[in-house]
């Protein structure tokens, strides 16, 4: 794909795996932002992501690499050693290292049970944090499973789907369309959408209240009897797929029996309203410039808010000499509308994969 029909990706921190999945001294080969990568955790238990291709005769880090027992990796083709910054730190075979013996290090953080890469178009430093929230390892919360999709599809549309209020009636069969409140603050924006609803054949008040933390992360907060929270984060794979994972966390404070029931009954339902917003997502176009109408949510102010993370190219001086963002905002936007026809995703229906225990 050339640049011109290429979506932006978003800058910020974006989950690369599970935390639980990575064992010490495990070298996993994944794919993230169009780029092959390579994760691993050291012997002191710290994961690690760097660019997969070895600079020395281009062999993938993540197919045969090991950890050390310094905590380099190691190519699997001729035992070049890199430490965590990307920087070759031995040749076995050799008296000097070349300077150009170097590849990409990651700025990586764990949080919230995700290990978290850093990306930024113009391979800038983080300048902003996910906040731990304090749930995984909290005992007074359980995890009752996790599950993942990869959706033809881009970050920002996932993004939008919790603000967009009038599709709750239409994809989600909400008795009713939902009260949508914003608020943005900085790195963080949060949604609060209340209605009535259906769940286990009962008419309830429901609130689904979304925080996101940068683009790439959030916490889902429900109260559906016991209070439960669903940590999630959406990775661009590639220009034109994504991959959502959801981790379903409820207060442990309810009695056990009523805890499954509830876990149970909203992990079905999350993945069920989820899984009805993938045909929607994976065939329909970004419009940059929409038309909207005063029922819907506020679409445009989360646009507004996420606008930070677009990449600052093709930015147009403006009379006073500073680049005009609204207009950055918009080419880039446009350019992130999805071009090809749509085609099914592997595995079963809109690419969901099977849970897996937590
Ligand atoms: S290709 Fe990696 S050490 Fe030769
Ligand atoms: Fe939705």
């Amino acid at each position: 794909m050339n640049r011109q029909s290429a979506p932006p990706f978003l800058n910020g921190w974006f989950a690369v795996s599970w935390s639980h999945r990575l064992r010490r001294g495990q070298v996993v080969p994944i794919k993230s932002f169009g780029r092959e990568l390579v994760l691993y955790r050291d012997r002191d238990g710290c994961a690690h992501v760097l660019d997969a291709r070895c600079p020395h005769l281009g062999a993938h880090l993540g197919h045969g690499g090991r950890v050390t027992t310094e905590g380099h990796l190691a190519c699997p083709f001729h035992g070049w050693e890199f430490d965590a910054t990307g920087s070759c730190a031995n040749i076995p075979y050799a008296r000097k290292i070349p300077a150009r013996a170097k590849i990409h290090g990651w700025p990586v953080k764990e949080v919230n049970g995700f290990i978290l890469a850093y990306y930024h178009n113009e391979g800038k430093a983080p300048d902003f944090d996910v906040p731990d929230l304090g749930i995984i390892g909290d005992r007074r919360w359980s995890c009752h499973g996790r599950r993942e999709w990869i959706i033809k599809t881009q970050q920002v549309e996932i993004m939008e789907n919790a603000v967009d209020r009038a599709h709750f009636l239409y994809v989600h069969n909400y008795a009713e369309m939902p009260e949508v409140t914003h608020e943005a603050e900085g790195h963080r924006f949060r949604a609060v959408a209340k209605a009535k609803n259906i769940i286990l054949g009962r008419r309830i008040d429901s609130v689904l209240d979304i925080t996101l933390h940068g683009p790439g992360c959030g916490d889902v907060r429900l109260q559906a009897g016991p209070k439960v929270c669903i940590l999630s984060s959406t990775t661009p794979i590639d220009e034109t797929t994504v991959i959502h994972r959801m981790a379903f966390m409820v207060d442990r404070s309810v009695n056990i029996l009523t805890r499954h029931v509830v876990a149970r009954a909203v992990i079905h339902r999350a993945a069920q309203e989820f899984t009805n917003d993938i045909p929607i997502w994976e065939n329909k176009s970004f419009i940059a410039r929409p038309v909207l109408c005063d029922g819907d949510g506020p679409i445009m102010k989360l646009r507004k808010w996420y606008k930070r993370y677009l990449p600052a190219q093709e930015g147009r001086e403006t009379e006073n000499g500073k680049t005009d963002t609204m207009d950055r905002t918009e080419k880039a936007l446009e350019r992130s509308a999805p071009v090809t026809p749509h085609r099914a995703s592997a595995g079963a229906p809109g690419g969901l994969k099977p849970a897996f225990s937590p």
